[in-house]
């Protein structure tokens, strides 16, 4: 399987630098996306992963892969209040946040990423809900995506990477669980 990246860790001073738009959609770079997706896909494939000692991920940022583009990733399944299984699964191409709620979300549990082996405890508050303009390279279309909760904390993680920001950048560092009161919780 071709897809194993690198995956770069954050004592790289690669992942603090801002990532340059993609000039041009060609082939390579919907290549790439894709791989990045499947990376995904097979990181929350418990055999897959523990066989290749790979980290499950719902994200992933081009920077992460050693490569400065504006390129992410995000896949991940989640059942809603009627049980029914929602797949989530964004390909874009120079991402761009349009709109931010100012509700906020935070997860309980705090944010991961693959690129920090380090723990970071503390709350990191997000928009509740976004609007992302960007190129869907699954429809091959320039699109507004609009998200909310989950999964607008995790684009809002990823297009933080395509800045050379990362998650515990957020956490209150006097005060790593300050809970808002009027934040929604996850
Ligand atoms: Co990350």
């Amino acid at each position: 399987m071709k897809n194993i990246f690198k995956i770069v860790k954050d004592s790289n001073p690669n992942l603090r630098k801002r990532c340059e738009e993609v000039s041009e959609i060609t082939p390579e770079i919907i290549n790439l996306v894709n791989d990045m997706h499947e990376y995904l896909v097979l990181s929350q494939d418990e055999k897959y992963a523990s066989k290749h000692n790979i980290r499950e991920g719902v994200g992933l940022a081009a920077p992460q892969i050693g490569i400065n583009k504006k390129i992410i990733a995000v896949y991940f399944e989640e059942e809603d209040e009627e049980g029914n299984i929602r797949v989530v699964d964004h390909r874009l191409i120079n991402p761009k946040i349009i709109l931010e709620s100012i509700k906020e979300v935070y997860l309980s549990g705090g944010e991961g990423c693959l690129s920090v082996d380090d723990e970071h405890k503390g709350y990191i508050y997000r928009h509740f809900k976004i609007q992302v303009k960007a190129y869907n390279a699954i429809t091959s279309k320039e699109e507004i995506i609009t998200a909310r909760g989950y999964e607008a904390v995790v684009l809002q993680h990823e297009i933080d990477h395509l800045n050379g920001v990362l998650f515990y950048d957020h956490i209150n560092k006097k005060d790593p669980f300050m809970v808002k009161e009027d934040a929604i919780r996850l």
